[in-house]
């Protein structure tokens, strides 16, 4: 059989390019409804009788295709809607010649039960109580099509002259990602107004963004460069944007200065949008937020919070450039915008808020995470290859952003922060208006890398899924480094040859010593290259490798090495940085928990922690020893490892710990707070006491509010114990809360009831749309899942109901993709591996849930050998320790 063009390839002939798209778009507020009419401007280059756009869910009404310049008419004899590939087709009477033609059609959609495409959206007004409705989208990465017909793929860009129908009256506006132009009242009909916008720069569809509300705004701000900065929010709320706006500009004018490169359009607003299916969107001129992305409420807004909002600020702007100016020719290079902009968010917040030591928090915000999940086996590459729109949103994971900004974060340490800075704006400037690929960044780089073969190093660490593990062997004043790949199960085997590289990687090797603790040392290791050796000044007693982990990989040291590092700690532990700190200890735990080195050499290393100052050291114990928590709660080993934490926790707890004031550092402030949720997570007496005694003094005296900086441990604590009526409370409270972050730390409150049959209610409440909004359900299952009681009843839930899933959330939805994995983490028995197996196998489409299913297999498989090697280790570890003290 001969296939069509179209049924055979899933991608875009590339003799259609649009130019340009004259777009209307009419929401009809009320009764969920859009309709539009699109005139797009072709430019054919070689002769055609078909023409190929994208379209999911419209109707398409009209076509009509005229020669441009002599309005010669072309007969359609067919339109096809070739679903599989989510293609609208029109079939011509006749070959079309080379040329330029306009395309016009109509069609027509719905804004309801999603929250992808063009949607409404909805929120309680503050003043009467009424329900107020709005349109709204979002588009990356596929998604466009679903609001218009066209040519929706990345390297498509066109300018877009945008007209959007909005209601005249009721303070209703109409947004989108250029400035408003003019407004035609009462068209298309009496009561409507259209609004139009000035035509756009180049740019993808995906960045396109249409917003028809009446929300409220503050005083423009103009940035260094003249153009003004603009926030808006639901009426109640635009004032929680002051910080956002403060921070908008600066980063703004940080970023034109940093890139060298101007802001090319007139106006940049940033906007909280209700129901929004991802943290923010880096629309261009149009950035939009999820409420708890971007409002800040001093009165309720925690400094993670904060920093949290200030990251994703920082990333979207960051996308200006890195994204939307230049931007990638395909999906598989996704990680060159969300990997830079990851990198990229955390200069922009440095250079806010210096004191917060956001390149230090980096460490635990992105790259721990990262390569606990790229020690599996079943792990991806940066730089893959994608077609299929379920794989395109599930590329938009944790390699693409925190492996991505991990190696560019190294790239930039090896070449030095200025050569960096030059090769990257050098880059943008170069393809500015254009897509571009992995390569033609390295190109750029290159020249200011002073003989570095970038193209080489950075494509073993691109081009290759997991990272190394360093071995370095001592003699004498002799260091010797060899590499070998690193696995979170040591004992898990895999081919070598299935990588270009195998396995091996180029690496830039630092590290200071005893006896010069401020100058780093520096040396590589080629993948090709069995080992490296260097020499220790006479004297040196230890030394730290991988300077402030700036390399993406883990080290191993010898045990005597090891103890070094140990007694150095523990006499002045401020000889390396906090950063370096917090590598150790993550490197310490890693190593043991995959079997590389033993687990008491982890748990020696720990005990420097109560002189610990610094809060992200802290971190890293603390998510170490939470999850040797998950592990072992459910066996007798657990008694042996509580008591063995709260030896370490017991000295450092005091009322001043409690004392969370404004005049102490954000440092100091950050790490009381860890301390203190780690004293209530291991169930620390006196911590849980103090927390539960604040939360029923909260609850039923009415007393004021804590501080929001410990109100989540206090509201978790406090509702883990609880009984029916206090949960009952919560939820009341819940419900009438008006602000995003309260009502999103009370709202994970309730997930940690004990009680089965709440939980089980909490779901069933969950499902209606005005108890909890549907950008917040999946979440919602995954806290629940962390309960222990929990656990179970999620995963019934999802097994029984995965077809409502489905039907709600669909298979592209990257939300549900990831849930299994989080329900599965502490899963550790065959029992539990064959139920797991079971369901995939009565279910095989799994979407945009491919990765996330095979991630929670290993993880099962993993969990299994842990507990079969681990517990009689920690167990004689602890008895050791016992004695000990
Ligand atoms: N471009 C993404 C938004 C996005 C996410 C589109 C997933 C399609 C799929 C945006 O820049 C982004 O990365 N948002 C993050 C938040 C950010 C602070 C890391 C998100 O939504 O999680
Ligand atoms: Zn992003």
């Amino acid at each position: 059989m001969v296939l069509n063009m179209w049924e055979e390839d899933s991608r875009l002939p590339t003799d259609v390019i649009p130019e340009h798209y004259d777009l209307l778009l009419n929401p009809d507020l009320k009764n969920g409804t859009f309709s539009g009419r699109v005139e797009i401007t072709i430019n054919v280059t070689s002769a055609k009788n078909f023409i190929i756009l994208h379209a999911v869910d419209l109707k398409i009404e009209r076509p009509y295709l005229k020669n441009s310049s002599s309005s010669e008419e072309y007969k359609i004899i067919d339109e096809i809607l070739y679903s599989k590939n989510e293609f609208y087709v029109i079939v011509l009477e006749k070959s079309i010649p080379p040329g330029t033609y306009n395309l016009e059609l109509w069609f027509y959609g719905s804004l309801l039960n999603k929250i992808i495409g063009f949607y409404r959206s909805s929120y309680k007004d503050v003043v009467n109580g009424e329900i107020r409705l709005i349109a709204t989208s979002k588009f990356e990465p596929t998604y466009a099509r679903q609001a218009f017909p066209c040519f929706d793929e990345p390297c498509f860009k066109a300018e877009f002259t945008i007209q959007l129908v909005k209601p005249s009256g009721n303070n209703y506006i109409a947004l989108s990602n250029m400035n408003q132009v003019g407004e035609v009242v009462d068209q298309p009909q009496p009561g409507l107004t259209i609004v139009q916008f000035a035509k756009s720069v180049p740019m993808s569809t995906y960045l396109a963004c249409f917003i028809v509300c009446d929300f409220d705004k503050l005083e423009p701000v103009k940035s260094k460069q003249g153009f003004p900065v603009t926030v808006y929010a639901r009426s109640g709320q635009a004032n929680n944007m002051q910080y956002t706006l403060d921070l908008g500009v600066k980063t703004i004018d940080y970023y034109i200065d940093y890139f060298a490169i101007d802001y090319p359009l007139p106006k940049l607003d940033l906007i909280a949008i209700p129901d929004f299916v991802s943290g923010a969107m880096e629309h261009w001129g149009l950035v939009t937020f999820r409420e708890t992305s971007v409002l800040v409420n001093e009165a309720v807004t925690s400094s993670v919070n904060k920093k949290y909002v200030s990251y994703t600020v920082a990333h979207e702007l960051a996308h200006m450039w890195f994204g939307n100016l230049v931007t990638m020719k395909w999906w598989n290079d996704l990680w060159l915008n969300e990997g830079f902009a990851t990198f990229i968010e955390y200069k922009g917040v440095e250079n806010y808020q210096p004191e917060w030591d956001v390149n230090v928090q980096q460490l635990t915000d992105d790259i721990h995470d990262v390569l606990n999940l790229d020690a599996a086996v079943g792990s991806h590459p940066i730089v893959q290859t994608v077609s299929h729109p379920d794989h395109i949103t599930e590329i938009f994971d944790a390699i693409s952003y925190s492996k991505g900004a991990t190696v560019i974060r190294m790239l930039e340490n090896m070449i030095g922060p200025e050569a960096f800075r030059h090769g990257v704006s050098s880059y943008l400037k170069q393809f500015a208006y254009k897509n571009a690929e992995t390569e033609d960044l390295w190109k750029q780089l290159e020249v200011e890398a002073n003989g570095i073969n970038i193209s080489q190093v950075m494509g073993t660490w691109t081009r290759q899924m997991g990272y190394p593990l360093v071995n370095v062997v001592r003699s004498g004043d002799n260091l010797t480094f060899t590499q070998q790949r690193f696995l979170s199960d040591s004992s898990v085997t895999f081919k070598e040859d299935e990588s270009i590289f195998g396995y091996k990687w180029d690496i830039h090797l630092t590290y200071v010593t005893s006896t010069s603790e401020s100058k780093v040392n520096d040396c590589w290791l080629y993948h090709d290259q069995p080992s490296v050796s260097v020499n220790l000044a006479p004297g040196t007693t230890w030394f730290k490798v991988n300077h402030h982990q700036f390399g993406y990989f883990r080290v191993r040291y010898a045990p005597d090495d090891w103890q070094k590092i140990v007694n150095m700690l523990l006499t002045n532990h401020e000889s390396v940085s906090a950063a370096d700190r917090a590598n150790l200890l993550d490197d310490v735990f890693n190593l043991a928990s995959s079997g590389y080195i033993s687990y008491k050499l982890a748990l020696d290393v720990i005990q420097y922690l109560p002189k610990e100052h610094h809060f992200v050291p802290w971190i890293v114990a603390s998510v170490k020893l939470k999850t040797l928590k998950r592990f072992l709660i459910s066996t007798p080993v657990y008694m042996k490892f509580r008591k063995f934490v709260h030896k370490i926790l017991e000295p450092i707890m005091s009322d001043s710990l409690w004392d969370i004031s404004a005049s102490d550092s954000y440092i100091e402030r950050r790490r009381k707070i860890v301390v203190l949720e780690l004293g209530c997570a291991m169930h620390l007496p006196s911590c849980v006491a103090r927390a539960k005694h604040m939360f029923n003094d909260w609850l039923l005296n009415n007393s004021v509010k804590r501080d929001p900086e410990i109100r989540n441990m206090i509201y978790t604590t406090g509702l883990a114990d609880s009984d029916e009526s206090k949960w009952e409370r919560v939820w009341q409270l819940y419900l009438s809360e008006e602000e995003p972050q309260e009502k999103a730390k009370l709202r994970n409150a309730l997930t940690k009831i004990k009680e089965p049959w709440l939980l089980k209610r909490l779901i069933e409440l969950a499902k209606d749309e005005n108890n909890v909004r549907s950008q917040d359900f999946i979440q919602l299952l995954a806290t629940i899942s962390e309960n222990p009681v929990g656990n179970p009843i999620v995963w019934d839930f999802y097994r029984d109901q995965w077809s409502y899933l489905v039907k709600r959330f669909t298979l592209n939805s990257r939300l549900l993709g990831r849930l299994l994995p989080c329900i599965t983490a502490d899963f550790g028995s065959q029992i539990k591996l064959t139920e797991l197996k079971s369901f995939v196998a009565a279910n095989p489409e799994a979407g945009a849930g491919a990765a996330g299913r095979c991630i929670a297999l290993e993880l099962i498989e993993n969990n299994i050998r842990w507990l079969a090697s681990h517990l009689l280790e920690l167990e004689t570890a602890f008895n050791e320790y016992e004695m000990n003290l």
